[in-house]
């Protein structure tokens, strides 16, 4: 596959790149501030520059329409099961102008059509595939690179750079063509700091993207790519634009997550060493920890919906036009659904948390992001024997008021 000339040096770092597009507004506990905002009522009306941490040198709009923050575990149910009344329309405008039309923005019954298409491509039997062919080996390859030296940094050496392969693996990419997918993964996700890079990512992405589908309608083989271009419901197919909407959302939807995720699950044990030993010593404990690690610190702490009609949530009165800022970061520490919220402890009986939504958006890789966190976490403990937070790293922790995850885990073994 051709490859566009790249635009800058060799030298490029994705990880660079990304790091410094995160770096406005990094909020170290976004936790007690929403605690106390739910002790004083669990729906309340919020400015935009307050919800987003924009600092003074945003400037809003003044025909932005009036938000409401909800934090309670029940409201951010209620608000997510109901399409009807808090539409995902929300993202058209925001999201929708670098992604295209993505099931991201649609109500029903036009999301529940799409989304039983592209299900075609995340089945059962293709997980265990992916399992086996691809997230396996992928994850050995990033531990063999550093196994045999004592150290490492787990975001930077393993979390960040595996779920941007195993997309790329799916979709049946060239393994040449993966530092440009990644370079321009990293830019479209890069949006809210570079609007100018982040749109040319965009179409460079179509582009790419319309050569690969080309091929594979002619020569279809078993990737994500093949089986979109195949998939047919009630006689209707996917278009073009639809799969590639899709296919742009899968990385921010797909490998930012699941590179978060796996970072804040291996921080909640390294920092916890005593649940750490337990999870070595019976790894029957992994699912429970993967789940609280989510509940603990998700990826994603807030979504959005737009409301339709008025609507009582909590008792209060969200008016129709408004948006909803959907908190689940602050909904999985509600203490009204939760014992002792704020402690990482993998023993606590599970309960359903909202890391992936509820309702008819609930994450549609949420078995995929499981099964990466499980075959990452398996390596980890198989190779690395005795695997410890570096004593002499300084102050490693989780930062982020949206998008969560610490920065770097230096950790030693062996
Ligand atoms: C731990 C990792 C992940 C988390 C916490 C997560 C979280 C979420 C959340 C909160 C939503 C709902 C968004 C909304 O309605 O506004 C969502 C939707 C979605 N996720 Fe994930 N996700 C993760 C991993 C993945 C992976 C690996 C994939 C790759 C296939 C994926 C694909 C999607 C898609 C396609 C949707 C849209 C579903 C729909 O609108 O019907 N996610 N995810």
């Amino acid at each position: 596959m051709a490859m566009p000339a790249s635009t800058e040096g060799e030298a490029y770092d994705p990880f660079e790149a990304f790091d410094r597009a995160q770096g406005a507004g990094a909020v170290r506990d976004p936790y007690s501030a929403w605690a106390e905002l739910r002790a004083r009522a669990p729906v309340q009306e919020v400015s935009v520059s307050e919800l987003f941490d924009l600092g003074d040198d945003v400037e809003i709009p003044d025909d932005v329409p009036p938000t409401y923050q909800v934090l309670s575990y029940e409201g951010v149910s209620q608000v997510l099961r109901d399409g009807q009344t808090f539409s995902s329309q929300f993202y058209a405008a925001t999201m929708g102008t670098v992604m295209g039309h993505s099931i991201l923005e649609m109500d029903e019954p036009e999301h529940h059509h799409y989304r039983s298409l592209i299900q075609q491509a995340f089945t059962r039997k293709a997980l265990e595939r992916w399992e086996t062919e691809l997230v396996r080996p992928v994850v050995d390859s990033h531990i063999d690179d550093f196994a045999e030296r004592g150290h490492a940094d787990l975001v930077r050496e393993l979390t960040f750079p595996f779920p941007v392969r195993v997309i790329a693996g799916m979709l049946g990419l060239p393994e040449d063509d993966l530092p440009q997918f990644h370079r321009w993964a990293v830019e479209l996700i890069s949006i809210g700091f570079d609007m100018e890079r982040g749109m040319a990512a965009s179409q460079s992405l179509r582009d790419y993207f319309a050569g690969i589908l080309e091929q594979r309608r002619r020569d279809p083989a078993g990737d994500v790519i093949s089986v979109l271009g195949q998939a047919e419901l009630d006689g209707q197919r996917l278009t073009d634009e639809e799969i590639f909407a899709f296919l742009r959302l899968l990385l921010p939807a797909g490998a930012e997550t699941t590179y978060r995720s796996s970072s804040n699950l291996l921080f909640g044990l390294l920092t916890h060493p005593d649940q750490l030993d337990a999870l070595r010593a019976d790894r029957s404990l992994l699912p429970q920890a993967i789940e609280e690690g989510l509940r603990w610190e998700p990826p994603l702490t807030g979504i959005a919906r737009f409301a339709v009609k008025d609507a009582a949530v909590d008792g209060v009165t969200i008016p129709a036009g408004s948006v909803v800022s959907v908190c689940m970061g602050a909904a999985d520490r509600d203490p009204a659904k939760w014992d002792r919220p704020d402690e990482f402890d993998i023993l606590r009986p599970m309960q359903q948390h909202t890391a992936f939504a509820l309702g008819p958006h609930m994450c549609l890789g949420m078995h995929l992001a499981r099964m990466e966190t499980t075959v990452a976490l398996n390596a980890l403990l198989d190779r690395l024997p005795n695997l410890r937070l570096d004593p002499e790293a300084h102050d490693v922790h989780i930062t982020g008021q949206t998008f969560r995850a610490p920065r770097s885990l230096p950790v030693l073994f062996g």
